[in-house]
């Protein structure tokens, strides 16, 4: 079903208005229109008419289409507006589309205003297809990034709960053999205390000694257990990491230790990572407590650690045949502490630089990335810590990007 069209007027002459509501009409446009020719009469009805289209004329008696332009354009960004006069000067029309006019139309070719209406119209509904796509599209990739990040770590947690199982059912085993060889040394000792150790006795006790191999016994069960409590505390350190990510709403800015908080991302990102990368670390202990808000500055260093696995990965594929280094480094000077996360991955292209900050700037195929990720970071670091954010690369040797935050930002 067709909507009916809310039209607001900008003309002072009523016979000229009446003109392009005719061929409006004639076109078969449905809508329904309101013409003001003052300043207070457009600001009202810019509100309460809430027009899906403005036309509007350059000069009027006690206003004039540019400020209109301006109006609207602050206050109905998204509404079309089309500018309807007689023979203007070339330099007024270029002002008025730099302004954001979405077209002009002369009076002498009202012809030209039903196709110049059906654009801007058409222009209105993909711009609005589009938002509501973006949204979409990044609603979807936050629930998928936490789809990942969950799998990755049930995927990390899973492997040293293997084999802290395995060790442990090791270990019964052996037990059983140990505490059956115990059984016998007992009835040995009750044997000898009443003097009368028999023959059979002792070969009993020879050949169960025989049966039990106490060489790989010494040797494999302080493994085993070796081996479980690394399991046991590489489950308790990914549960801390995951506790203090996820830490609840600290909406405030606190007093953070980075290298902490650094370390805590680097191993809940560990699946991200770990197939193409090695990862070093060289973090300046004198580091001193930054003001900043964690769940946010935790958010960036995952982003760019992601972003540096995706690029080795481009570089070293799988990474069964070596793989590349990711190196995160942290300093402080004055009152400034600095993060460098340096990636061995394709470096960015010299035609790209100035967009990847961009919303949704991606050259990644669909389902890796929206590009998001450093729009998110540098609003996180520029616009709610007073930082920088910035990046070296060179193409084919890597990227490292540097973040720069004042120890104790201005409040805001
Ligand atoms: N370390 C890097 N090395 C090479 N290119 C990079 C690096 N970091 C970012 N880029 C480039 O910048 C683009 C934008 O990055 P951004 O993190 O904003 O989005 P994305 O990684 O593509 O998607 P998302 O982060 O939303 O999943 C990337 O697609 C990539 O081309
Ligand atoms: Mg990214």
């Amino acid at each position: 079903m067709e909507k009916t069209l809310r039209i607001l007027i900008l003309e002072d002459v009523p016979a000229d208005a009446k003109l392009m509501e005719r061929e409006l009409r004639k076109e078969g446009m449905r809508f329904s229109s309101k013409r003001v020719e003052t300043k207070e009469a457009f600001q009202k009805e810019l509100m309460d008419f809430d027009p899906d289209l403005i036309l509007g004329d350059y000069r009027l008696p006690s206003f004039d289409g540019l400020s209109a332009l301006e109006i609207a354009r602050e206050k109905r960004p998204k509404v079309p507006f089309i500018f309807i006069s007689g023979s203007i000067g070339e330099e007024l029309a270029i002002e008025a589309l730099k302004k954001g006019a979405t077209d002009h139309v002369f009076k002498e070719r009202l012809s030209r205003l039903v196709p110049a209406v059906n654009r801007a119209l058409r222009e209105v509904e993909e711009r609005s297809d589009r938002e509501h796509l973006q949204i979409q599209l990044s609603q979807a990739q936050k629930l998928e990034s936490i789809g990942q990040l969950a799998a990755g770590i049930a995927h990390e947690i899973n492997t040293p709960i293997q084999y802290v199982g395995d060790n442990t059912r090791f270990l019964q085993g052996c037990q059983k053999e140990i505490f059956s060889l115990i059984e016998k040394y007992r009835h040995f000792l009750r044997s000898a205390k009443e003097g009368e150790v028999s023959q059979a006795v002792i070969s009993e006790l020879e050949k169960a000694e025989s049966d039990v191999d106490f060489e790989y016994l010494f040797q494999e069960v302080p493994k085993a257990i070796q081996q479980s409590l690394e399991g046991v505390d590489r489950v308790a350190k990914i549960v801390r990491a995951m506790k203090e990510f996820s830490h609840p709403g600290i909406k405030e800015k606190t007093a953070v230790d980075i290298n902490k908080a650094i370390e805590t991302t680097i191993t809940i990102a560990r699946n991200e990572w770990k197939y193409v990368s090695e990862m070093m670390t060289d973090l300046d202990p004198s580091l001193p407590l930054v003001l900043c808000l964690p769940d946010d500055f935790n958010q960036v260093i995952l982003n760019i650690i992601v972003n540096a696995a995706h690029a080795i990965a481009r570089v070293v594929g799988d990474g069964s045949k070596g793989k590349g280094t990711i190196t995160v480094k942290t300093k402080s000077e004055d009152n400034w502490v600095e993060v460098r996360i340096s990636d061995t991955g394709t470096g960015i292209p010299e035609e790209i630089r100035g967009r990847i900050f961009d919303p949704f700037f991606t050259t990644k195929e669909v389902g890796k990335g929206t590009g998001q990720g450093l729009t998110i970071s540098h609003s996180i670091i520029v616009k709610k810590h007073g930082g920088t954010l910035t990046f070296e690369t060179e193409e084919g040797k890597g990227t490292t990007f540097i973040i720069r935050l004042p120890v104790e930002p201005k409040t805001d």
